[in-house]
């Protein structure tokens, strides 16, 4: 952990501690803890300062500092490290200007961006501290071919994230959105690079709505996105979910490692947005319109009309709603 972070714990034992033994416990001089707390103030913690008993905390800002995110999580790979910006234009723009330099399973995170891109050329309304906006850079031994089950596994991991921190589990949309209630909660695009045959990185863009109110949403947003507030009725904890997240992340990746990814299938087969709905899905060249029977064990979506059926590997899905 870093030094600040080390420092946050000792400020939080619910009692005074004196300066001398704050400089004692982190092995620095007695300035340079004040220096560090005048940081700490700085980045929004509110520390009160007593001049005989020393400091303690009194709360902690709605941060994702990678010291907070880091706290209990005890991922070997995804996480480990973890690149924080108070404003970004995008998390994949800047997970790719460091793909050659950093391990991987860094996560790029951003309190807000200014430029946050989604799928199919869209943009990603993504506020200051409303959301989490992250990049996670994943080099997988996979072929190109499986990577419309990472997509699922990254959303597969989101909907458990969800289910565990917050008590109710949002569907999988294929290929890659979680959806409540009709409602867009969260959507994930992935940039790859490599060469032909070969993924040599994969940037997982993952977006979640957490904190807005329908109102703080754009109106032409406001009838089809959604927040984990506006479903819960309540402010929910940025740094818990996204903690969880990653390690439901981390294991969902080492099972499909050792396992395949039939158990992400099966998830999406049984907790889906899509299957047994009249859909329209738009590949890019073709549109298909008819009903989503089944995702293929390649994370395939399958469309049915009048007995025939067709396979989409990527693609956008509208419901079809005047059958
Ligand atoms: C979609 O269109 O549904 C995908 C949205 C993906 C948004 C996330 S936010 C973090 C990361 N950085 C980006 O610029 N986009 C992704």
């Amino acid at each position: 952990m870093s030094e600040l972070g080390t420092l946050v714990d000792l400020l939080d034992r619910g009692a005074f501690v004196s300066g001398e033994d704050l400089a004692a416990r982190l092995g620095v001089s007695r300035t340079m803890v004040w220096k560090q707390i005048k940081a700490l103030r700085e980045l929004g913690y509110k520390i009160s300062a007593h001049p005989r008993r020393g400091y303690h905390l009194v709360s902690r800002p709605d941060k994702l500092y990678p010291w907070e995110v880091a706290k209990g999580l005890a991922n070997r790979l995804i996480g480990r490290t973890i690149e924080y910006f108070d404003e970004l234009p995008s998390t994949n723009q800047r997970a790719k200007e460091l793909l050659n330099t950093v391990a991987e399973g860094t996560v790029v995170l951003a309190e807000t961006q200014t430029a946050g891109r989604g799928r199919l050329g869209r943009s990603w309304f993504s506020p200051p501290g409303a959301g989490i906006w992250l990049s996670i850079i994943m080099r997988p031994p996979f072929s190109p071919f499986e990577l419309p089950k990472l997509n699922l596994l990254a959303v597969v991991a989101l909907s458990r994230a969800v289910k565990d921190v917050l008590d109710f589990r949002p569907l999988v949309k294929w290929p890659n959105d979680l959806y409540y209630q009709e409602r867009k909660i969260s959507g994930i695009l992935t940039e790859v690079s490599g060469e032909l045959g070969r993924m040599e990185h994969v940037i997982v863009g993952v977006g979640i709505n957490v904190n807005q109110r329908l109102t703080d949403f754009p109106p032409d947003l406001r009838g089809k996105a959604g927040s984990l507030r506006m479903v819960t009725g309540r402010f929910v904890e940025r740094k818990e979910l996204l903690r969880k997240y990653l390690q439901c992340f981390e294991e969902e990746y080492f099972h499909a490692l050792e396992h395949g990814f039939d158990h992400c299938l099966a998830y999406c087969r049984q907790y889906t947005a899509t299957l047994g709905r009249p859909v329209e899905v738009d590949d890019g060249r073709n549109i298909y319109r008819g009903e989503a029977v089944a995702i293929a064990d390649d994370g395939a979506l399958v469309i049915e009309r009048d007995g025939q059926r067709s396979r989409v590997v990527a693609g956008d899905v509208q419901p079809i709603f005047d059958r």
